[in-house]
């Protein structure tokens, strides 16, 4: 896909990854509709982007929020050509634990806002996208990128929802992009190792040191602006679809 004059909506746009794609994608000289349940954070956010960028405080879970941040992205740029899903919490809960048995309402909610707020913003993007104009000979409609994690193949002890609602972000690439191609549609997902954003840094420093050493190289978390360069190669790469790319250092998770 062509970037300049493109419009996306990216989730989670408020922090971290998402912030990061953000970023690149306005400085590739798209629009973009960042969409976050953190009011404050997507509008600093979306103000320090400037003019072509848009700030839409909304709940991924909900059906009425994501229609929202999609009649407002139409309304103030009149199409929607790719969605990048950010939006996602990791807490972490044992099964059978210290603090007893693990809370159904904790592990629906983890699976609410990574799985099902992902797909809610999936369908209705795609929707949306079905009025574009296809892009030259291969009929590109438009583009949606979904973000699992490494926990999805290798769930640590304690990532029992987390890694379940990252499984389910996994499974769900494949059927959406066959069932989109017919649209010119691509669909991808990343699964990312462990990133330096507000998801890790609360994390003690000997844990953290801990987790930049698993990483085989370089031995480090990645950096956000990376998650931004691969979302920016998925993106302009036309033949990558219905795949789930690891950016991960060449680490594999241990069961603690
Ligand atoms: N940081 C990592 O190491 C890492 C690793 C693997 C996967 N991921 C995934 O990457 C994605 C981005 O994580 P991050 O590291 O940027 O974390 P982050 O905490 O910096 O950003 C997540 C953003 O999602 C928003 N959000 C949470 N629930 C929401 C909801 N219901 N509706 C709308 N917005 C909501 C938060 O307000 C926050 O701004 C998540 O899906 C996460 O699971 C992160």
């Amino acid at each position: 896909m062509q970037l300049a004059e493109r419009t996306f909506i990216v989730t989670g746009g408020g922090s971290g990854l998402g912030a990061a794609t953000a970023r690149m994608l306005i400085d590739a000289g798209t629009r973009v509709t960042l969409v976050d349940h953190d009011a404050d954070s997507v509008e600093t956010q979306a103000r320090a982007l400037g003019e072509s960028a848009l700030a839409v405080t909304a709940d991924v879970t909900r059906e009425a929020d994501g229609e929202r941040a999609i009649a407002a992205t139409r309304e103030r740029f009149g199409a929607i050509h790719g969605l990048i899903n950010c939006a996602g919490i990791a807490p972490a809960e044992k099964i059978h634990g210290k603090r007893g048995v693990h809370g159904l309402d904790s592990f629906r909610r983890v699976v609410d806002i990574n799985l099902i707020g992902t797909f809610n913003l999936l369908r209705l993007a795609v929707a949306a996208m079905q009025d574009n104009p296809t892009e030259d000979d291969d009929f590109e409609r438009g583009v949606v990128i979904n973000t699992a994690s490494v926990a999805a193949f290798e769930g640590q002890i304690g990532q029992a929802a987390y890694a379940a609602s990252k499984a389910g972000v996994v499974g769900l690439t494949l059927p959406a992009a066959r069932e989109l191609a017919a649209s010119g549609i691509r669909v991808m997902a990343i699964a990312p190792g462990i990133f330096d954003t507000a998801m890790m840094q609360d994390m003690p420093a000997e844990v953290r040191d801990g987790l930049n050493a698993k990483v085989p190289f370089p031995k480090r978390m990645g950096h956000a602006e990376e998650y931004a360069a691969l979302v920016r190669q998925i993106l302009e790469n036309r033949y990558l679809n219905g795949e789930v790319i690891r950016l991960d250092g060449g680490i594999r998770m241990s069961a603690t």
